[in-house]
């Protein structure tokens, strides 16, 4: 496959309520200043079973990196807490010092094993882990800061709170959050900027859609995770495998293009370990559905 698959930046602002027809849609997103492609890549499978320690091949994962920004990918999702460290670690040792090339980065849980994820707001330890954070990326200012979870056991202000402190800090440039109801979003932009927020959402889990409404509604970037269903979605003989062949495209490619199309504030970050589907999900970006193929997509029941 060759480079280019990204379009190049347009010097669009933060997309509101803009017409959906799909000669319109636009490649990029902005918020807080930073615009970047809106097809990305999550950096959590490159860490070992159970997003703990080290990928079994860590030279394949160090050239996903190197490949997703020579193809045009511009926006690196990741998390103090995937490996926990080791992804950011390749991130770091992979792309520093970055360029033009975001990465968004989170705090919020603790890791104590294997697919163990405990939420950890103590503003303390978000600040700790914002340092941490900026000593492995080695940046001054982190260009995305999202609380992971917000902490049930700590009062929520509290949690806001610090995020509006390492804004006005300068310790980070925006601020998001992940898997909030709308609910949640209104209380934290009574204290801070909300930039972008990243919830569970695919063609097949679509519970967030209230806030992705909310979110464009706002010019709020929203950020789907599990945008394949971990590889679900492009399962061979999975449900999505006559559309995609009719459209004479992978089911991965499918349903990122149908993320694509639906909002323009989203920002969907496929993960992977491998170069190859790597390339066959930054291919997304080049499908375009007129009208009535996302309506028909967009009906598929899985
Ligand atoms: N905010 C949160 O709470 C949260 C939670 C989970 C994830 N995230 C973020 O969201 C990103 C995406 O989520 P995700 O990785 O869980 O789900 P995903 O992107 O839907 O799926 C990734 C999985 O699908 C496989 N895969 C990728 N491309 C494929 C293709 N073309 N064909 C077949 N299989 C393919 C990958 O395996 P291979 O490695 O073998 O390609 C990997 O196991 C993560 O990287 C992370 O940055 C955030």
């Amino acid at each position: 496959m060759t480079s280019g698959l990204l379009r190049p930046r347009e010097s669009t602002g933060t997309i509101v309520n803009m017409n959906r027809s799909a000669m319109s849609i636009p490649t990029t997103f902005t918020y807080a200043n930073q615009t970047v492609n809106r097809l990305g890549y999550g950096a959590m499978r490159i860490t070992g079973r159970g997003v703990w320690g080290s990928p079994p091949d860590r030279e394949e994962c160090l050239a996903v990196l190197r490949r997703a920004v020579e193809l045009g990918v511009d926006f690196i999702d990741t998390a103090d807490s995937y490996g926990p460290y080791v992804s950011e670690e390749l991130i770091a040792q992979a792309l520093h010092p970055y360029g033009n090339v975001k990465i968004a980065t989170k705090a919020g849980f603790l890791r104590t094993g294997p697919n163990v994820w405990v939420p950890c707001g103590r503003p303390d330890y978000l600040r700790q882990e914002c340092e941490m954070s900026l000593r492995r990326l080695g940046q001054d200012s982190l260009d995305l800061f999202q609380l992971h979870r917000i902490d049930p056991t700590v009062p929520r202000e509290e949690q806001f709170g610090l995020l509006k402190a390492l804004l006005d800090e300068g310790k980070v440039q925006a601020v998001g959050l992940s898997e909030v109801s709308v609910a949640e979003i209104k209380d934290a932009q009574r204290v801070v900027t909300i930039s972008t927020v990243q919830n569970r959402y695919n063609l097949s889990d679509r519970r967030s859609d209230d806030v992705l409404d909310y979110c464009e509604q706002q010019g709020i970037g929203f950020i789907p995770w599990f945008p394949i269903a971990a590889g679900e979605l492009a399962r061979e003989g999975g449900p999505l495998h006559a559309a995609a062949t009719a459209q004479g495209i992978t089911m991965a490619q499918l349903s990122l293009a149908w993320l694509l199309r639906r909002s323009p504030v989203m920002m969907p970050i496929p993960g992977t370990s491998k170069v190859a589907h790597l390339e066959e999900n930054l291919g997304a970006a080049d499908v375009t559905f007129d009208d009535a193929t996302f309506a028909a997509i967009s009906a598929i029941g899985v």
